[in-house]
């Protein structure tokens, strides 16, 4: 299953009430959205249709989250459903990551993409050096490790896609500090030059999660049934939901 198809999916089964987008591109992402959405990227260029009710902002994430009311476009400031694909360096995608989560409730989805590198050359930071691939995954690969770390109480799923892997994020919490207060020495350990140290269970995706048999999984409905709960509530049935996801 290609990445497009996993958030196609995403989207039926979550029928999300908001979508923001980081990477809008030519907008092939954006047009699987019917729902009210905003778009970030300093470049986009459309050549798609976009069937939905859209802010598209042409800056970068950073500039975008540094606002007063990022999310005046949605009725209420809140993300349903997110897809995280802009400046692949895990320092964006960790900021990217950071910002959206404030902006999240318990039955939230955040999807990262190009999580999962092919090889060592694909995983390069610097772009302009040829790798005999034509996606670029970059290392956003790294911000895996620290969610795991620092955040045992996010469930990331690994997603076995085409191209470059997808990671899926549920039950994120924005009143958690733990990547805020970490995230100076966190972004320093990213910034090292190529080639990349991508760790096997990257590379061989011994982890990830066929799209299909996830996409199976009763935790979706749970997660849109949380959003009509007090937040306390809703992050018992979130907790709840997800408990089989962690043991796998
Ligand atoms: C891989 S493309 C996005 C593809 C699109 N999501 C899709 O699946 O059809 C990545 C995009 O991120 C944008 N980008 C680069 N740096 C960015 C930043 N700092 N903030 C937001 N978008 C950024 C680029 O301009 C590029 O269009």
């Amino acid at each position: 299953m290609r990445r497009h198809d996993l958030l196609a999916e995403l989207h039926r089964l979550l029928s999300p009430r908001s979508y923001l987008e980081i990477g809008v591109n030519v907008g092939g992402s954006m047009t699987l959205s019917r729902t009210r959405s905003i778009g970030i990227d300093p470049y986009y260029s459309l050549t798609q249709e976009l069937l939905c009710d859209v802010h598209l902002v042409r800056t970068s994430s950073d500039e975008f989250f540094a606002r007063e009311h990022p999310l005046a476009h949605f009725d209420e400031p809140l993300i349903d459903l997110a897809f995280i694909d802009g400046m692949h360096l895990a320092e964006y995608a960790f900021r990217d990551f950071v910002n959206v989560e404030r902006f999240t409730h318990p039955g939230s989805v955040v999807v990262i993409d190009d999580m999962l590198p092919r090889d060592v050359p694909e995983a390069r930071r610097d772009r302009s050096v040829p790798s005999g691939r034509t996606a670029w995954a970059g290392d956003v690969y790294k911000i895996l490790a620290t969610l795991r770390e620092l955040r045992p109480d996010l469930v990331c799923l690994e997603v076995d896609t085409a191209p470059t892997g997808t990671v899926v994020v549920i039950n994120p919490d924005p009143t958690n500090r733990a990547l805020l207060e970490a995230a100076d020495d966190v972004v320093e350990s990213y910034v090292v030059p190529d080639p990349q140290d991508v760790p096997a269970a990257i590379l061989d995706r011994r982890r990830a999660h066929q799209p299909e048999a996830l996409l199976d999984l009763p935790v979706w409905g749970e997660l849109v049934a949380a959003r009509d709960l007090p937040v306390a509530d809703a992050r018992a049935r979130v907790t709840q939901a997800v408990a089989p996801l962690r043991a796998v």
